[in-house]
């Protein structure tokens, strides 16, 4: 038999529920702490106030695990679209791809925005100094007369310095999302592989399998 181009060694029916969910938390993690994994980069989707989807790629800052805090973040300017489509309507969805493990996550969950309590304050600490200037210009999405880089033109040639930077804090807004569901698809070439795990109002899991 030839050697699966996946690097996934089990075939399609050997593996058990709770080995894929613990591949799937590994890359997460791994996703949110470093910047050449493939999950560090997803892509999230919310509904837009006219019912269309919206979608946009953002960086996966940190995921947790654990009941009750399952979820993922990210981080934005507080006045961007997609901070007043979640305000309207909480229910979110990442888009996950690996490319070399060949595997696809959907993660579905309901998102919040934190600007003010102690989630935003640790994750205002923790952003670099060069990724604050995204917070110290005006909110994505607006129309511009001519291309603009989105933070002051003074600081174009280098990071702010710290006291510059905290004028961007009243603009910074972490996206929480808790994580409901993960929809996971293993391309193999013996078979694809679709695995769903849905965790309950009590943080209960219950996992089935799909159809690819
Ligand atoms: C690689 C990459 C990473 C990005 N990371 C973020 C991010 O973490 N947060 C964010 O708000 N926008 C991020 N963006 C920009 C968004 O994709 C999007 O263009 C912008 O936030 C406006 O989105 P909105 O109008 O839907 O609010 C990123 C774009 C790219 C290409």
């Amino acid at each position: 038999m030839k050697e699966n181009p996946s690097g996934n060694s089990k075939n399609t029916s050997s593996i058990s529920h709770g080995e894929i969910l613990k591949k799937i938390w590994k890359h997460l993690e791994a996703g949110a702490t470093k910047r050449n994994h493939p999950f560090h980069t997803p892509v999230v989707g919310t509904i837009s106030e006219d019912g269309t989807p919206s979608m946009r790629v953002v960086v996966l800052r940190r995921v947790w695990r654990k009941n009750p805090h399952r979820g993922l973040i990210f981080h934005t300017h507080v006045g961007a679209p997609k901070v007043s489509e979640i305000r309207k309507n909480p229910y979110i969805c990442w888009v996950f791809y690996h490319p070399q493990e060949r595997f696809q996550l959907r993660i579905k969950g309901k998102a919040s925005i934190h600007t003010d309590d102690d989630l935003a304050e640790q994750q205002w600490q923790a952003t670099k100094l060069l990724s604050r200037r995204c917070y110290l210009g005006e909110a994505p999405s607006k129309l511009s007369e001519k291309p603009v880089p989105g933070f002051p033109d003074y600081l174009i040639d280098r990071e702010p310095t710290l006291e510059e930077s905290e004028i961007g804090r009243k603009n910074f807004a972490v996206v929480f999302s808790t994580i409901d569901s993960i929809d996971c698809l293993e391309l193999h070439i013996h078979g694809h592989r679709r695995s769903l795990f849905i965790w309950n109002e009590k943080g209960e899991l219950e996992t089935k399998w799909l159809t690819p």
